[in-house]
């Protein structure tokens, strides 16, 4: 088979700054361990998030210009609500800054004491807005998509059995919605079948709980499905993100991932008292119905960017690229999430190292030494992420240690990541060196985004790898 191509031509560039290892080591101690704290003009490859980091196309920067920025009814919010009913076939659509911003409005709404929100894996800023309103989040995924580096076609699925125990057990009445994440983003970036969506439906239907997807990711979801679903290689993307809409009741959209949006995300309803509810919120918090905390401007680069993320041509690239790094890491030994997600690989973090203890993060531990040895910007998402204390105070650990390098849509070529590959395997082939951390200042929510970390001693360090060692079979 030939090379797929970056389907596009560069017409404008970004430099890249460059600084040695001895500099980024002194970066890292000033950012206390912790990426989201590093200047990025201090990074080289930037793989910390795939949200709003897209490159806009031609089209989106013309669409830019043309942005109608009138405070009410302005035309560029026709054009992004009609994408929007076009797409997902609902017809009340609400525009909000961001994904995350549409769950505050939501969970408002619907969380508060004695709820529960059940869903496949639900994001942090998910989980935290549902917890913020009292109520808990319920993660049900099914069994494959707890083991990393076992290889299954649709590891985001909702374990449906878990999910009927979970309703006859807390109640109909107690369980607001349920939320499907296309792709499961916390699970490793994994898609969720049709069949999946449709048997999670017929569920929630018989129990009177609406189904809501996650959208941010539901174009690489759809190509997924077209790729590995029998029954829908020869079924266009629009009409596989159709039918996936239509099996939910509403949506919430972060615009900055499969929007190739830099900013923008979107409420979209079928039940108009609820959408009245939510408008009634949105002017409080976001702005006017008609644009909803965003400029006409971002409306319209919204809008065509949704059209255009559903080319097979730039999908084919897109799995493919990250498939791509996956596979050149597996060949080199590398513990990483299989198969390859839709827009990030995934470090196993606890393989990767496992000599570090699970306090003292080895996710993080990871990330660091990425930064230092190639500038490379990577997230963990395992216990530094999802961690908790019990009574004791002791760390209760993720259900997965996972480094996140998640991939800008557009914006790095082939020789970025073939770069990306030879620094991973060559921090693997140095791994005992990497010492663990510890936490010294953390937020009692989201603590990862700010946290700050030192890392633990040289001895204790020298200590555990001979603990290690000594573990290790005698070949
Ligand atoms: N849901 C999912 C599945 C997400 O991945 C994100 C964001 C959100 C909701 C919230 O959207 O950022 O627009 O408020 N994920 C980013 C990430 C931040 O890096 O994965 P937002």
């Amino acid at each position: 088979m030939q090379t797929i191509i970056e389907p596009f031509r560069i017409k404008s560039v970004e430099p890249i700054y460059f600084n040695n290892e001895a500099e980024r080591k002194l970066i890292l101690e000033k950012a206390f361990y912790n990426p989201f704290l590093i200047h990025s003009n201090d990074v080289l490859i930037d793989l910390l998030t795939d949200s709003g980091t897209s490159a806009m196309s031609s089209n989106q920067w013309a669409g830019i210009m043309q942005g109608d920025e009138s405070y009410a009814g302005s035309p560029s919010f026709f054009h992004f609500e009609k994408t929007i009913q076009d797409i997902t076939g609902m017809p009340l659509v609400i525009p909000t800054h961001q994904g995350r911003a549409s769950e505050k409005i939501l969970f408002s709404i619907l969380g508060g004491k004695g709820k529960y929100f059940v869903s496949n894996t639900l994001f942090d800023t998910t989980r935290a807005n549902i917890e913020f309103s009292g109520a808990e989040g319920v993660d049900l995924v099914c069994e494959e998509g707890k083991h990393p580096t076992v290889a299954a076609a649709f590891k985001g699925n909702m374990d449906t059995e878990a999910l009927k125990n979970f309703i006859a057990e807390k109640g109909a009445a107690n369980i607001p919605l349920c939320i499907i994440t296309v792709t499961n983003n916390s699970g490793g970036g994994q898609p969720v079948s049709m069949e999946n969506i449709k048997a999670v439906k017929k569920i929630c239907a018989e129990n009177n709980i609406p189904l809501f997807i996650d959208a941010c990711r539901f174009a690489e979801n759809a190509y997924f499905i077209k790729l590995r679903e029998a029954g829908y290689s020869d079924k266009s993307i629009p009409e596989i993100v159709q039918e996936l809409f239509s099996y939910a009741d509403g949506c919430t959209m972060s615009a900055k991932k499969d929007a190739f949006a830099n900013i923008g995300g979107f409420l979209a309803l079928r039940n108009e008292a609820l959408a009245q509810q939510c408008r009634n919120l949105l002017i409080m918090t976001e702005g006017f119905p008609t644009y909803g905390g965003l400029a006409g401007r971002d409306l319209e680069a919204i809008a065509i960017g949704l059209e255009e993320v559903m080319d097979e041509h730039y999908l084919q690239y897109r799995i493919r690229s990250i498939e791509y790094l996956t596979n050149k890491l597996i060949a080199a030994g590398v513990p990483v999430m299989q198969p390859a997600g839709g827009h990030a690989v995934y470090l196993v973090a606890d393989e990767f190292l496992p000599h570090i203890p699970i306090d003292q993060y080895p996710g993080q531990a990871l990330v660091a030494e990425l930064y230092v040895h190639g500038g490379i910007r990577s997230v963990e998402i395992g216990s530094l992420m999802f961690g908790k204390y019990d009574a004791n105070g002791k760390l209760i650990p993720a259900a997965l240690e996972l480094v996140r390098l998640a991939v800008p849509r557009r914006v790095y070529t082939q020789s970025h990541i073939d770069y990306v590959a030879e620094v991973i395997i060559e921090v693997f082939n140095n791994r005992n060196k990497i010492q663990g951390l510890t936490i010294v200042e953390e937020a009692p929510a989201l603590r990862h985004f700010t946290a700050k970390l030192k890392p633990v001693a040289t001895d204790l360090h020298d200590e555990q790898l001979k603990k290690a060692e000594a573990a290790l079979p005698v070949l």
